[in-house]
């Protein structure tokens, strides 16, 4: 009887273990050139069932039109610069992250700014309609490169690129949930945007205790998490994040930091990207940071929020 009880055990594990190799290698192959390589789990108390979002930054993609990016260099350089190990081009990267979100039915694909490498029309019409094929929402925080063209071509009001944010606003957008938000904002001048700081304050008068989850561009700094300061010094020369002892701080910045940052506040985590490494510290005794690597390497990152 025992020795039956063994084999029957056996033989769910070789099921069970089989099972997993083949969702592993389907998976693969349907999405050869990326995948989630960090999950971060949230808890925020109160929140029922599980949200489960893909983060995705500094994807840098470019569809080419012109042989010359001006100060980017060559066309053909640039673009081959942002890719995978196996080679194969953010853009290409792209639908890819479409048709898994769209499969892992997540609850909805966070952006977290440098989706374009630079600003052209057909960057923009080639991300929008990407975004388009989602069955779900998303927010798309905007980077400095989605706005920085090597042409110096102002970006148009009509674009697609402001059409990708949500009732067109770049500054302050906002996901609402039962049990807390998710919220993105505008810093990617390396300063906090004035329009985001007028509607933070409207937004925390009016949903003081929401838990909100924090979207920007560039990190922010604080005493506390010294480690990224030096990160991004050792790596770039200089910080590549926002906040006094960092770098120069403007008043709007100042008050919006205290603001988010302080005792009151119902942030729960901030996730951002453009230092092209990955960091988590915390910014306060309470609000852990994400800086996440970018996605042009063919990484995405999953978070998972829950309750306690
Ligand atoms: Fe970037």
């Amino acid at each position: 009887m025992k020795h039956r009880n063994r084999n029957r055990w056996l033989h769910a594990g070789l099921v069970l273990c089989a099972t997993l190799v083949l969702t592993f290698l389907a998976k693969h192959y349907e999405f050869p050139d990326i995948q989630i390589n960090h999950v971060e789990e949230i808890t925020i108390p109160g929140v029922e069932g599980e949200y489960e979002f893909l983060f995705l930054t500094d994807l840098h993609l470019a569809v080419k039109t012109k042989e010359d990016l001006g100060p980017l260099g060559n066309a053909d350089v640039r673009i081959a610069g942002f890719s995978n190990p196996q080679g194969t081009v953010s853009a290409k990267q792209l639908p890819q992250w479409i048709s898994y979100a769209n499969q892992e039915q997540v609850d909805a694909v966070l952006m977290g700014g440098d989706m374009l490498d630079y600003y052209s029309d057909a960057n923009a019409v080639y991300l929008k309609e990407q975004m388009d094929r989602l069955t779900m929402p998303y927010l798309f925080t905007l980077g400095n490169h989605d706005l920085f063209s090597p042409w110096e071509e102002a970006v148009p009001a009509e674009s697609a690129l402001y059409e990708l944010c949500k009732g067109g606003n770049t500054a302050f957008q906002i996901l609402e949930y039962e049990d807390f938000v998710i919220c993105a904002i505008d810093n990617e001048s390396y300063q906090v945007n004035e329009a985001s700081l007028a509607v933070m304050k409207e937004w925390l008068n009016e949903h003081p205790d929401k838990p909100m989850i924090l979207l920007a561009h560039v990190p922010f700094y604080t005493e506390q998490i010294e480690g990224l300061k030096e990160t991004s010094i050792r790596v770039w020369g200089q910080p590549i994040i926002i906040g006094e002892g960092a770098r120069d701080t403007t008043a709007v910045t100042r008050e919006f930091m205290e603001l988010v940052f302080g005792a009151e506040s119902p942030v729960v985590a901030v996730f951002t990207g453009d230092n092209h490494f990955y960091y988590k510290g915390n910014l306060t005794d309470s609000i852990p940071q994400w800086v996440i690597d970018p996605s042009f390497a063919g990484n995405g990152t999953m978070i998972r929020v829950r309750g306690n």
